[in-house]
Order: C-alpha cells, then structure tokens, then sequence
C-alpha cells in the first residue's frame, strides 16, 4: 500500500471539528477506481477513491462517520486539464444528501477531497512552494452544515502520521451551518495578513488520536476562490512555533467537511507540491 494511502487511511479517523465517536475503525477501500481512460467517476462508498493517472493527485470519498450517516454521499471525479503555462487542474464534486438529525448534526460525517500523492514526506525547508488555486461553488437545497478547507498533516518523523505528536493543520476558507473548529473558544494566536486577510488560530487535542488540530479560520470568509502558496501558510505557522520548518510535511489536500444538508458543491482545484 502506497505510503500516501497509509497516511490518508489515519487521515479518515481524525475527526477535524468535535470529538466525534469512533466509528470509522473497520472501513474498507471498497472499491479502487484506476480504469486506464480515468473517465469520470461518481465515488460514493465510504473510503472510494481514484488515483487520477499522471498527476500528483488521489480523489476519496471519505466517509469516515458512515455509520451515524443517514442519506448518501458522493465524490465525484470530473476531468484534469493542464493550462498553458503547464499548471494541471483537476474538476470535481462533492455531492451530500444528509438528513438533519439532531443527536450527530455536530458530528463530521467525512471528507471529500483531493489529496496529494507526490512529494510529501519532505521537510518544509526542503519545499519551495505549495502553489495552490481552489475555484468552488456550492448549491445547497436545504441548510448545509460544512466547510471548504485544506488539511496537511505533519510530523518530526518522516512519513509518521499516526502518532500523537503529529499535527493536524487546516485553513478553513469558508464555513457554514454552524460549523466550528476544535478548540473553539479563545483563539491560542492571530495573524494579520496571510492570503489577503486576517486569521484566529484555535488549538486543540482530537480525544479520538490524541493528535493536536490547529486550525486557522479567516476574519473574512473566501467566497468561492482562493489563490496562494501555502508554504505561507506552513512558516506562518513556524512562526508561531507550532512546528519548526525542519519537521516533514507527510499528508496535503484540498477539500470539503459536510455534517449535514443537500448540497452540491462544483469545484476545479490546482494544488502541487515544489520542491527547492
Ligand atoms: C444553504 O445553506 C445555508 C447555510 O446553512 C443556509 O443559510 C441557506 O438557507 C441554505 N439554502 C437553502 C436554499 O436552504
Ligand atoms: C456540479 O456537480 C454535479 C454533480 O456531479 C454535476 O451534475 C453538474 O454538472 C456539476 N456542474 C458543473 C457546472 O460542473
Ligand atoms: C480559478 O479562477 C481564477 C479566476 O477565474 C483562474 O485564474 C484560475 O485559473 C482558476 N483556478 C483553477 C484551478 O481553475
């Protein structure tokens, strides 16, 4: 098994928002997509993935609470493209259909998203750029409660995505329905200026890993297109002595948390790893 499955089968027991029950522990990769044409594909099993042929991408479906999960979930893969200047893209969807019930309407029932599968596991002094641009649009039937947001995950140990002094980063760029982030309360640091705004970091333990979330959450929502490097976001968090920028980026991707609602959202993500 690829060392990215590895980390990305951790990735589906870390519950990003509130602690959530530990219910994921059995899934299995029903189904691995990897037809040679790569045509789109609708992923709607609860750990379905494809990873998508010369490029440095897997897409999952990722529903790591499936069973507190009434009503379907789907990760759809589109299409790649490549621009002129050789930037490659890759359109898809995340398409909820989950009742509202109000014993788990706080508990993330998964991610869907679009995960880096090419140079990870190294340090981010070794990294000169996470050159990213997220375009998404979200048609939503009914309330929706979930977010658009990146999670990287990082260790002093290459490739370690499990123990618990790893660490779990997300940059939410929108949020709604409610949604909040572990550690919610009195932000632990702010940042005045990353990506064209200002940003609260919120801290804390996910009690099902033992793992710490840090998670930046922007004063004002991105609404629908965000453009950067995150290697930006990474050393602005050096800064704040989360990490030191020896420590091995291990996990990366772009996606979308989803609690409940009947929503559609369209999106067309670039996001690589440079290395120095
Ligand atoms: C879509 O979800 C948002 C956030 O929960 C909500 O404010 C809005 O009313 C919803 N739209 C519809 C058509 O239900
Ligand atoms: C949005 O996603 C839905 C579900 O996959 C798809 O049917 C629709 O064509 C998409 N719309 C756009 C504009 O890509
Ligand atoms: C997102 O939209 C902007 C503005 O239209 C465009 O320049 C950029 O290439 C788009 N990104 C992707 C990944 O399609």
């Amino acid at each position: 098994m690829p060392s990215f499955i590895k980390a990305l089968a951790l990735l589906a027991s870390l519950s990003t928002t509130f602690a959530a029950p530990s219910r994921y522990a059995n899934h299995q990769a029903s189904t691995t997509t990897t037809a040679a044409a790569q045509a789109s594909t609708d992923l709607c099993g609860t750990a379905d993935y494809i990873i998508l042929d010369s490029s440095p991408w897997i897409v999952y479906n990722m529903l790591y609470n499936a069973d507190v999960t009434v009503g379907t979930q789907c990760t759809v893969y589109d299409s790649m493209s490549t621009a002129s200047d050789g930037t490659k893209s890759v359109k898809w969807d995340s398409v909820a259909n989950i009742e509202y019930v109000e014993s788990t309407n706080n508990v993330p029932k998964g991610y869907s998203f679009v995960g880096l599968t090419q140079n990870l596991e190294n340090t981010v002094n070794a990294i000169s750029s996470i050159p990213t641009s997220y375009n998404w649009t979200r048609t939503n039937t009914t309330t929706f409660k979930g977010n658009i947001c990146y999670d990287f995950m990082t260790n002093d140990v290459s490739g370690d995505s499990t123990s618990s002094d790893s660490q779990e980063l997300m940059l939410w760029l929108q949020y709604e329905g409610g949604q909040l982030p572990i550690g919610w309360g009195t932000p632990t640091a702010t940042i005045d200026s990353l990506f064209g705004t200002s940003w609260k970091l919120y801290q804390g333990v996910n009690t099902d890993t033992g793992i710490t979330v840090s998670s930046l959450l922007p004063d004002t929502q991105f609404d629908g297109s965000f453009e950067g490097d995150l290697k930006d976001w990474l050393l602005a968090l050096v800064n704040l002595n989360v990490f030191a920028a020896t420590t091995y980026v291990n996990v990366g991707n772009a996606g979308t948390e989803f609690f409940y609602g009947d929503s559609i959202m369209n999106a067309t993500l670039a996001l690589q790893i440079d290395l120095a």
